[in-house]
């Protein structure tokens, strides 16, 4: 058995491709990211998306085998992402992986995106740590979610947003702030040279129930960014919310804002996340998905973590983001539990 497994990622704004050996050792990973494409309607254009990935799909593939210098007749099976995300971006990857299983006669893997995000976060563990279970934090442009994760795809939410995603509040805060687009890299950069105790922006924490304590009840876990985006908001434009925005030169101390509205977004992650950890009893959480490249994150999660007696675990910060890698990677023990799929797969946008 050569263990070797192409993944196909296409699920939303980067095609990707990648070949990975028993679950973790990344032999390639090619990624075409459509960001200049799309970075003039300041988001993701779903039919520029498909377009693209349509327009790129078979080069990547192309290109992540020549790398890791693997012939596909030496391949185990095709891993595919089939949900979720956009539908006419998953239809093109599932269909180059249809097509390139029915040519080399490999089976088909079907790849949950968002449990492939946090077999990332598992695939720089040694080879004998077992990963789970562990409390996952994924932390996307479209997801912000705790899980208690029992096994590679055996996932049970703990809280998730109440409205926007995290990366999304970063996007549209950068855009109040008149950074570039994608927003989180171009906001957590001018972050460093702010002053995260400059403003206090609020935190969300969801309420208490009447009565809960007198039930013993805890207090519940979950995110809300979107009130966080609106203070922004008010912050910068002043009571008017609807006047143009100004220009990036005329927002006083933008650093300052930048870095205090994201100590507002890492304050909620991390506080719900260790205590989430705290509550399920176990030692270690997994952070994935784009916003885990986001370096205060990373700072600030490591340390509260330590304090509690526990350990953080991020993936490099090139496989934070959406990739092909973790989807081969978590092809592999799905594929050793029998979990394939035949020409009838189809893909979900939930
Ligand atoms: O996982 P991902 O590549 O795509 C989705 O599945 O959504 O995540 C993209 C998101 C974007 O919202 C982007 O702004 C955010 O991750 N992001 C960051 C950073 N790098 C990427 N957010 C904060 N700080 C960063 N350094
Ligand atoms: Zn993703």
């Amino acid at each position: 058995m050569s263990g070797l497994i192409l993944g196909i990622e296409s699920s939303c704004d980067e095609t990707a491709a990648s070949v990975v050996q028993g679950g973790k050792r990344i032999l390639s990973s090619v990624v075409h990211s459509q960001v200049e494409e799309h970075a003039a309607f300041g988001g993701v254009v779903p039919e520029i998306a498909g377009r693209s990935h349509l327009r790129e799909v078979h080069r990547v593939i192309e290109q992540a085998l020549a790398e890791a210098e693997v012939d596909p007749d030496q391949l185990e099976a095709v891993a595919v992402t089939v949900q979720p995300g956009l539908i006419g971006s998953l239809l093109v990857g599932l269909s180059a992986a249809k097509g390139f299983a029915l040519r080399h006669n490999l089976p088909i893997v079907p790849v949950h995106h968002i449990h492939a995000h946090v077999w990332a976060a598992t695939m720089e563990l040694a080879p004998d740590d077992d990963p789970f279970p562990a409390v996952a934090l994924v932390v996307s442009g479209g997801h912000t979610a705790l899980y208690l994760a029992k096994g590679p795809t055996e996932f049970e939410p703990i809280a998730q947003t109440l409205d926007d995603a995290a990366g999304e509040a970063f996007d549209k805060v950068a855009w109040i702030l008149g950074l570039p687009y994608p927003g989180g890299p171009s906001l957590s950069k001018l972050a460093e040279s702010g002053a995260a105790d400059a403003f206090r922006f609020p935190r969300y924490r969801p309420k208490t129930l009447p009565n809960s304590k007198d039930l013993g009840l805890p207090r519940p876990l979950g995110f809300s960014f979107s009130g966080l985006k609106t203070a922004v908001l008010y912050h910068v434009r002043g009571q008017d919310a609807l006047a143009p925005t100004p220009a990036p030169e005329d927002i006083p101390r933008r650093a300052d804002v930048a870095a205090s509205f994201q100590e507002a977004v890492v304050d909620a992650l991390v506080t719900q996340t260790i205590e989430a950890a705290k509550r399920a009893g176990l030692e270690r959480v997994f952070v994935a998905g784009g916003v885990a490249c986001n370096g205060r994150l990373r700072e600030k999660m490591g340390a509260a973590a330590a304090d509690a007696g526990m350990t953080a675990v991020f993936p490099s910060p090139a496989y934070c983001s959406d990739n092909a890698a973790m989807i081969a990677g978590l092809g592999w023990p799905l594929w050793e539990s029998g979990k394939v799929g035949d020409m009838t797969l189809d893909a979900s946008p939930r």
